[in-house]
Order: C-alpha cells, then structure tokens, then sequence
C-alpha cells in the first residue's frame, strides 16, 4: 500500500449558532464500517503514541479536541499531518507504520477502527514492518 492511500477526509460539519455538529457513517463518510471505536487522552505532553503497523486495518483518526501530530509512513516514505480539527478524519490503510506526537494538553484522539482489536494484526517491529512493506506482502 502506497502513502498516497492515506488522506485527510473533511467530514461533515452542520454548524449552527448553538453549535456544531459532525455525524460520521460507516461506509458513507469512512470507506469502511466501523467495528470500533477507541480514544487517547490524558496523554502527558511529550508523549509518542502508536509506534506499530496493522497488516489489515483501516482506521480514521480525529483530533476530537485539541491538537497532535500523526507521522505515516509506507516503508520507502513519510508524511506528518497536523490534526486539530474535529470536523477533518485522516484515514490510514492497511500497512501504514504510524506514530502520533506533539499532543496538545487536554487533547482527545478518537480512532475509527475497521477491525476489532486484534494484536496478530499488528507489526511492533519496525524492522520487520519495512521488510513486508518494502516486499509489498501483508504477512
Ligand atoms: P496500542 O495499540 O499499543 O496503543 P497505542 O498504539 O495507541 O500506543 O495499545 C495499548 C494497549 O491497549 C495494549 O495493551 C493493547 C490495548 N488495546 C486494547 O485492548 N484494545 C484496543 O482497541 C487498543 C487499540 C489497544
């Protein structure tokens, strides 16, 4: 899987003077269906999350509050995208290794997840993430 998969998905937004509102559907807003749901916070300031690759899941990540840094990367490049936006998704594909930083104090990272948790599906190992990606297989 190329980097060029991943993209920032602007979601809708219906705003109104008593507040804003964004609904996210399965398979509509996100090109999958959503089989979880799971957030970070009270992250301490100067904290990495993330540090692994998934062989299989799609995620979309949201700066539900405040502000962070996701680095993706395919194994030949990477990209940095600063989220701080409640209204904008960046969606990962399957083989992206990933990193979240740069957390802002307070801030919530809520992950749409197209699988359930499922450790088999991750690489912890960037060495060994880089050899699959660079080969181009998932297992
Ligand atoms: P991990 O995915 O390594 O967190 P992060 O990448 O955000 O730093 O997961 C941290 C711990 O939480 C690990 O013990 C597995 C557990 N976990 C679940 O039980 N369910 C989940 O959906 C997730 C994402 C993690």
């Amino acid at each position: 899987m190329s980097i060029h998969n991943c993209r920032l998905i602007t979601l809708p937004k219906i705003s109104n003077p008593r507040g804003n509102l964004t609904a996210i559907e399965g398979g509509r807003h996100v090109p999958f269906e959503i089989k979880r749901v799971y957030y970070l916070y009270d992250v301490p300031g100067g904290e990495e999350r993330g540090g692994h690759g998934h062989r299989e899941l799609q995620q979309l990540i949201i700066a539900m509050s405040g502000s962070f840094d996701v680095v993706v990367d395919d194994g030949f490049e990477a990209r940095r995208y600063h989220l701080n936006r409640s209204y904008y998704g960046l969606y990962i594909c399957p083989m992206m290794w990933r990193s979240i930083d740069n957390f802002s104090s307070g801030s919530v990272c809520m992950v749409l997840a197209s699988e359930v948790y499922d450790e088999a599906d991750y690489y912890r190992n960037y060495q060994d993430f880089l050899a699959a990606a660079r080969n181009g297989q998932k297992r």
